[in-house]
Parts: C-alpha cells; sequence; structure tokens
C-alpha cells in the first residue's frame, strides 16, 4: 500500500534494526483517514472470501479491525490481555511476548466466536508472530475457520510470516519491511493492488 509505505518513510522512527516506532500516525495518535484506507486494502485483499467477523487483540489491533469490520459490514471482536472480572465462559491461550520478556493470557468470550464463523484476523505489526498464532489457536478452540490474516506493517526478517504460513495461514500485509536502520527503511516492493 503505497500511501502507507511513504507515510512510514516520512513519520516512521527506527530505533533499531528490531524496532519501528509509528506513534505519530499509528500506535499512539491515530490518523483516522489512514486507518479507514487500511480497513478498505484488507477489505479489498480479502474480496471474494466470505468473512462473518474480525478478530484482534488489544489494544493497537483494534482501529483497524474496526475500519477494516466496516469496510466488510460484519462485527469485529478483541481478544482480551487481562482476566474479566465476569465469570463467563472463554477461549483462552498462553501468549509470550518476546518483546517485554513475559507470558500472558490472551482471551475471547465463548459467546462471540462460533463454528459458524469465518473470520480475518487484523493487527498492526507482525513480527515473531507469537500473539497472531494465540488468535489462530483460539479460533481453533472455537471450531471456526480462519480465512486469513492482514498485518498493517510485516517486519519480514523477523519470522511472523513463514509460522503462520507453515501453519497453513494465508498472510496479507500493506507494508513489507526487508530490513531497516536509523534513518533507512526498505521496503519488499509488491504488483501494484
Ligand atoms: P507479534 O509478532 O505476535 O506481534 O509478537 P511480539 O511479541 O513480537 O510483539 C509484541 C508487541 O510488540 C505487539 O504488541 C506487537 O504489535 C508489538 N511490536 C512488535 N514489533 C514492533 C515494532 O517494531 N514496533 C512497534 N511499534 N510495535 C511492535 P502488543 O503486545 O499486541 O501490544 P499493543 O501495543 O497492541 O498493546
Ligand atoms: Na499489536
Ligand atoms: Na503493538
Amino acid at each position: 500500500m503505497k500511501t502507507l509505505q511513504e507515510r512510514i518513510q516520512q513519520d516512521g522512527e527506527v530505533l533499531s534494526s528490531q524496532v519501528l516506532k509509528v506513534d505519530a500516525f499509528l500506535n499512539h495518535q491515530v490518523d483516522p483517514v489512514l486507518t479507514m484506507d487500511i480497513g478498505q486494502a484488507f477489505a479489498q485483499r480479502f474480496q471474494g472470501e466470505t468473512i462473518t467477523k474480525v478478530l484482534t487483540i488489544e489494544a493497537s489491533g483494534i482501529h483497524f479491525a474496526m475500519a477494516t469490520a466496516l469496510a466488510l459490514r460484519v462485527p469485529f471482536v478483541y481478544a482480551k490481555k487481562k482476566k474479566a472480572v465476569t465469570q463467563e465462559a472463554v477461549y483462552s491461550v498462553p501468549v509470550h511476548s518476546f518483546t517485554r520478556q513475559e507470558t500472558y493470557q490472551i482471551s475471547v468470550s465463548q459467546k462471540y466466536l462460533s463454528p459458524d464463523d469465518q473470520i480475518l484476523i487484523v493487527d498492526d505489526f507482525l513480527a515473531t508472530g507469537a500473539a497472531l498464532l494465540g488468535l489462530v489457536e483460539l479460533i481453533q478452540q472455537a471450531g471456526a475457520r480462519l480465512v486469513g490474516v492482514g498485518a498493517v506493517i510485516e517486519k519480514s526478517f523477523q519470522p511472523g510470516r513463514s509460522l503462520l504460513e507453515q501453519a497453513g495461514v494465508r498472510v496479507e500485509s500493506l507494508a513489507r519491511i526487508a530490513e531497516m536502520s536509523p534513518g533507512q527503511i526498505t521496503f519488499i516492493e509488491e504488483a501494484e493492488e
């Protein structure tokens, strides 16, 4: 997605060869026009598929799931990272964050994922893939069908994409970073959408 790549070049901050800060338009302050365009782009990439629900994980996937779900005219659900105080039956999976060196539990109420669902996962970053593989497992617990994963930014030098593909998952990323260093970001160029 050209406008997204340009925005990353312009306003993204490479903190190291591993970490890209996009707080100016995506992760803290949010550009709503770009966000809605991203939702349209995901809907277009997966056109022809039947999707009944969009799934993401709190917090920074939520606005992209919202934009995508609006484009598709379906609900979206976000997995929670904290235990709910209500005693609801949940699907639940442990996720290990390499970035934070901690394991946390993600969960979704059993009310909002069903075997009839055909689900598109959306998230801001595809990095190690740990969080996204957790979402894939939640869908498996529910007996729902996974249509694919849409990532806004993929760090292609990290293992997330290949882990998902090894699990048979279709991955669509709107900006794929081949490599980066402070002041320099190289994208994997794809055929124009
Ligand atoms: P992941 O590939 O499944 O996302 O797992 P990983 O453990 O590598 O990433 C942990 C968290 O860090 C995730 O956010 C992910 O979106 C974020 N992240 C990974 N790489 C980058 C990066 O280069 N830049 C930025 N800004 N974020 C990155 P999270 O745990 O879901 O937290 P939240 O921010 O959504 O609340
Ligand atoms: Na995230
Ligand atoms: Na994040």
